[in-house]
């Protein structure tokens, strides 16, 4: 049995839907807050739910018995509930997450994190990393998959990427290259490693087939849409700002992310690439497909 820890959510979803068309028997962990069209395409999909909260060891404990690899896409990020903070779900809740594993003989334990930049830090970071170093130490065999900017998030409509209407809001200058991912090819690349013993007690970085700043990507999808866009820029500095006077690690999590993007990041896939060979979506067949749709 795989467990899914974060089968509500974008990546989560699609681990379970590949496991599950793949015949494999799979359990997704859901919430009673959870979204209930979330909830009932993974139960359409045959995947098993486990109802369960990373707060709650005890629900952990009972969701991980007979599992014999966890997939774990959870974060706070996002989440709106009452005391979900990145400390009690990030770092807490994935250190209870790693002991019911590890109580109940799980024999891999696959983690969705990513490479920060050196000089910039935050909260989500920190705890990414805590949770990192504890499933190293831990007795159970894991994969760290180091994952760069999914491309349907940051160039998607949550963050100001409005393509129908040719809008679009842009981090720093828009001269800095990403390796943008999507998350498509993340979760072939997690279950990829999480069932190869190549995977095992491996950090894995994964970035899409070509980097490209911001402005290429806005060129991109000009020439595919036949629109000229509209751009606001979010200054650096005052990207620095609303990070060194966030109200909370949420805020400031934002305002890191943002200016990750501003600063850009290269990941050089080769080396992952090398040991689990798939073909990555780049940001024209995205553009593509947004498109079209
Ligand atoms: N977006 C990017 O560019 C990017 C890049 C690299 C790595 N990543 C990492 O990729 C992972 C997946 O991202 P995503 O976009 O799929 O996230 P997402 O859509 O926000 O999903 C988050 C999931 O975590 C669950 N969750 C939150 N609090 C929980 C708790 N207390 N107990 C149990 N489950 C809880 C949510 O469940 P509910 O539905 O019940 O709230 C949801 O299923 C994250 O770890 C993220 O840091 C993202």
């Amino acid at each position: 049995m795989n467990l899914v820890v974060g089968a509500t959510g974008v990546l989560g979803g699609e681990i379970c839907s590949r496991l599950a068309q793949a015949g494999k028997s799979v359990r997704g962990l859901v919430r009673a807050s959870s979204d209930p069209a979330r909830v009932d395409a993974l139960r359409k999909q045959g995947v098993e739910l486990a109802q369960g909260d990373l707060t709650d060891p005890a629900s952990l404990d009972a969701a991980c018995r007979g599992v014999h690899t966890v997939y774990s896409t959870a974060t706070a990020i996002q989440s709106r509930q009452e005391g979900n903070t990145l400390d009690r779900v990030d770092r807490e809740g994935h250190a209870n997450l790693i002991d019911a594993a590890q109580k109940a003989g799980v024999r891999r334990f696959v983690f969705i994190s990513f490479r920060g930049r050196p000089d910039i830090d935050y909260p989500l970071q920190a705890a990414k990393r805590a949770t990192a170093e504890r499933l190293k130490k831990s007795a159970i065999p894991w994969t760290i998959i180091e994952a760069s900017m999914f491309m349907e998030v940051w160039l998607g409509p949550h963050l100001g990427f409005d393509a129908k209407n040719a809008h679009a809001r842009i981090f720093g200058k828009g001269d800095k290259k990403i390796s943008w991912i999507s998350y498509r090819d993340v979760a072939a690349l997690a279950i990829a490693a999480g069932e190869s013993p190549t995977g095992e007690n491996q950090v894995l970085e994964i970035g899409g087939p070509e980097a490209l700043t911001p402005l290429e990507v806005i060129r991109i999808f000009e020439q595919r849409g036949g629109k000229k866009f509209v751009l606001d820029y979010v200054p650096d500095e005052a990207l620095v700002d609303a990070k060194a006077n966030a109200k909370n690690p949420v805020e400031e999590t934002f305002a890191g992310l943002q200016l990750f993007y501003a600063r850009g990041f290269e990941v050089d896939t080769k080396p992952t690439l090398a040991r689990f060979p798939m073909r990555l979506t780049s940001v024209r067949e995205y553009a593509e497909r947004v498109l079209a749709g």
